[in-house]
């Protein structure tokens, strides 16, 4: 797995003569908002980076809010991802075996609103005052945040404002306004070490951003309208910046292993395991520790299955895969990390359970899709 995504990681050299022109739209959100997205940038002046003590920690998020369908006068096409990155994207997934032509990431579009009848919201602005809950997304290790766009703008439409959070020199590339790219300092092969580090960079970025953007703690923790999720390592940086953090009312991984002192720890808040096939609680024994200590204090958690998926059908590959038809150039070993549901699916699913799982967490509803089995999503297993 390491290896995989550090090969993805490195940069290489990829001649092809034919460049994509047109525009690859992903699906829209479906849900009953539209969504607006817009790009900012934070500056951490208390704290050196700690992957590069040069400078301090800057990061880049990617803000998904939802709007009412009265409010969004027009819906385009937004590119998927700034060009410095797409050209990165191109050499490093041709890298991988995949043959891309240059231009292949450029031409990727979300379908999101770009006409909303109401003012940006600040980068700064006090989002406790924000009529809907905010979730804060981490991403998978040396993955950037833009690889979990549609999922991100799926769960938006259901009613909450989603940061994506790009981890500097932990994801492949980061892209700064003025064109910079700050590549990956992870190490090439993937120590325990390293780990543990960057998810400690994650948990500092996480409560950094809450503290930002959240001036007024006690207000927006009384409110509870804050939880984060995760996918791989971020899924455990979720877990640990709830336990060292009380304003995070809930939590979602997604298919990552527990890191640090929350396995043994559990949380007192409402969490949710979901894992890849064959990633449950019988055979990863920090999510069954995790497990286990919650369910003795009686707090709620509930662990789920997504049938035929693997440990990248959590990201957006899935349905990148599908808009460009590129199911079948995949090389063997990269297509099963991706997994054989189909991608319009997967951010379907995706977003159904991870808002119901916060419409109960966070906007007191009853627990819905989180009740037990679905006929509507029979793909989704309930794990005792
Ligand atoms: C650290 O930051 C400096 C200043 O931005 C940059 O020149 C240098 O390449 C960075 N080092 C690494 C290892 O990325
Ligand atoms: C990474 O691990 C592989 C396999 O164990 C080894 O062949 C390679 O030399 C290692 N690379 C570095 C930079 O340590
Ligand atoms: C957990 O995954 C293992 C490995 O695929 C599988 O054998 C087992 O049945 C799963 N456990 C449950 C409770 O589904």
């Amino acid at each position: 797995m390491s290896r995989l995504l550090i090969s993805i990681i490195s940069i290489g050299s990829l001649f092809c003569p034919t460049l994509i022109n047109a525009s690859v739209l992903l699906p829209p959100p479906t849900g009953p908002f539209s969504v607006s997205l817009d790009t900012f940038e934070l500056i951490d002046t208390s704290r050196p980076d700690p992957w590069n003590s040069t400078h301090t920690r800057r990061l880049i998020l990617s803000r998904f809010d939802p709007l009412s369908p009265h409010q969004c006068r027009r819906t385009c096409p937004i590119p998927y991802m700034p060009p410095g990155t797409a050209t990165f994207q191109d050499a490093a997934y041709g890298d991988l075996g995949i043959p891309i032509p240059p231009g292949t990431f450029g031409s990727l579009h979300l379908q999101l609103c770009c006409d909303a009848k109401k003012p940006k919201p600040h980068p700064h602005a006090d989002w406790s005052r924000s009529s809907h809950p905010v979730l804060l997304f981490s991403p998978g290790m040396g993955f950037s945040r833009l690889f979990y766009s549609a999922t991100a703008s799926q769960v938006a439409s259901q009613g909450y404002t989603v940061l994506t959070i790009d981890h500097t020199y932990d994801a492949d590339v980061v892209e700064f306004p003025d064109g910079t790219l700050v590549t990956s300092a992870l190490p090439v092969n993937i120590t325990e070490e390293a780990v543990q580090k960057a998810a400690a960079v994650r948990v500092a970025d996480v409560l950094f951003i809450l503290d930002t953007l959240s001036p007024h703690r006690s207000h927006a923790a009384k409110k509870g309208k804050v939880g984060v999720f995760g996918h791989s390592l971020g899924g455990a940086a979720a877990a640990a910046a709830m336990h060292v953090d009380k304003r995070i009312r809930a939590g979602v991984n997604l298919d990552g292993q527990m890191v640090g002192d929350v396995a043994t720890a559990g949380l007192e808040r409402p969490f949710l395991l979901w894992g890849a096939g064959g990633h449950n609680s019988s055979t990863d024994a920090t999510w069954a520790s995790f497990k286990g200590v919650m369910e003795r204090r009686g707090e709620w958690v509930k662990e789920l299955e997504l049938v035929d998926s693997a440990h990248l059908t959590f990201t957006d590959l899935p349905v990148l895969r599908d808009v460009f038809g590129f199911a079948d150039l995949l090389p063997p070993q990269f297509g099963a990390l991706i997994g054989s549901l189909k991608g319009e699916r997967v951010v379907q699913i995706l977003g159904a359970y991870v808002a119901a799982f916060f419409d109960f967490a966070l906007k007191g509803k009853r627990e819905g899709l989180l009740a037990g089995p679905s006929g509507a999503y029979p793909e989704v297993l309930f794990i005792d």
